[in-house]
């Protein structure tokens, strides 16, 4: 079974091909340059350029395929922007519609958890074991999940604050360091001490499976920028905060270095203990745009081996936002016969389901 899938929740424009877990075809178009001078994804420029590619991406997943050959349409639905959901759905009505194919609604974030199994072509898909541990570390979550197979799945913590991607987002803001703020930090931070400043990283109650980055973020803040002045005793003179040293290219490299190595620590802590509540555990699924980061998988790396558990994580072209993640998800909605085909019924929805 040939499925299409479709994705624009925020700022990529992608269209892919997809046979099982087998990625045929996988067309990604960036909006990275259009958002870079605002420091962030403006909803409305956004939208607009989703309108624009959509159907050059779609030119460009077909190559060499006819439409003919595609068995069901497979669009991310839901969470995201809602002007940039509205153009990916639809267009995956329309083309359901003249194809006459089932038209199936797939969750952005769960496709994330699809997206370590896809395989190239003529590669052997070899699905993880089950029960699996899933951990999504994205631009819009950090959340980790028990998952019972490639579509079921129960959340056991996220975020209560901001998403991992987010806080390197902010931090590479707050550090001068240009969008795309997380890959960017990386790249600095290789040049940096890791163990220059000690960030907090928030465990939360003991126990839990949920995870902050709000006050590492603002401890971020202060050390680049300074703190604020003490609050003023009855009768005496304001005091000030003295004023944060000079910033360099080493002490950002460095603050950059310790920031990331206290969000991982944040990560594998939390993995740590997610592996320790469920030990029938088989194996640690990783998916989403900060899986890319290579400190990061190098942490899972040495987590999974001391735990004993195999990690399976995305290849670098399945870590960001992509299509092949949403026909993949979409394959096995209808091979498991868990999908409904809504037709043109299917809305957008801005929030996740997982
Ligand atoms: O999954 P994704 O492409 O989009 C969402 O679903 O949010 O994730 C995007 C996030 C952004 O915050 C981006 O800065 C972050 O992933 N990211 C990284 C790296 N590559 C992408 N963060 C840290 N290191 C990276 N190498
Ligand atoms: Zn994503």
């Amino acid at each position: 079974m040939i499925v299409l899938g479709i994705e624009t929740s925020c700022d990529e424009t992608a269209v892919a091909l997809v046979r099982g877990r087998e990625v045929l075809s996988n067309a990604v178009a960036s909006q990275h340059d259009l958002h870079a001078e605002f420091g962030g994804v403006v909803p409305e420029i956004a939208s607009r350029a989703h309108a624009e590619r959509i159907l050059p991406m779609l030119r460009q997943a077909l190559d060499g395929h006819v439409l003919a050959s595609i068995d069901a349409i497979a669009v991310a639905h839901r969470p995201g922007l809602i002007g940039s959901l509205v153009v990916g759905v639809s267009a995956a009505k329309a083309l359901a519609w003249s194809l006459g194919v089932p038209l199936v609604g797939v969750d952005h974030v769960r496709a994330h958890l699809l997206a370590p199994m896809l395989v190239n072509p003529g590669e052997h898909a070899k699905d993880p074991g089950f029960p699996a541990i899933g951990l999504v570390v994205s631009g819009g979550h950090t959340s980790v999940y028990e998952m019972r197979s490639p579509s079921e799945l129960t959340r056991l913590g996220a975020t209560i604050d901001d998403a991992i991607g987010e806080a390197f987002d902010k931090v590479a803001s707050i550090l001068g360091i240009p969008h795309p703020g997380g890959p960017n930090l990386e790249k600095i931070a290789r040049a940096g001490d890791e163990n220059a400043f000690d960030f907090p990283i928030s465990l939360l109650a003991r126990g839990s499976l949920d995870f902050s980055f709000s006050g590492l973020k603002t401890a971020v803040l202060y050390e680049a920028k300074g703190r604020p002045a003490p609050r003023p005793i009855p009768g005496k003179p304001p005091r000030q905060a003295p004023p944060p040293p000079t910033m360099t290219d080493q002490r950002r490299a460095d603050i950059a270095a310790s920031f990331q190595r206290a969000a991982i620590r944040a990560i594998t802590k939390k993995i740590a203990r997610a592996i320790e509540h469920h030990p029938r555990s088989r194996s640690l699924v990783v998916g989403g745009g900060v899986s890319a980061n290579l400190p990061l998988r190098a942490a899972l790396e040495r987590l999974a081996k001391r735990h004993r558990i195999d990690l399976r994580l995305a290849s670098p072209a399945y870590c960001g936002d992509n299509a092949a993640m949403i026909a993949g998800l979409g394959a096995e909605l209808l091979a498991s016969h868990a999908a409904q085909d809504l037709g043109l019924h299917l809305e957008a929805v801005p929030t996740t389901s997982a």
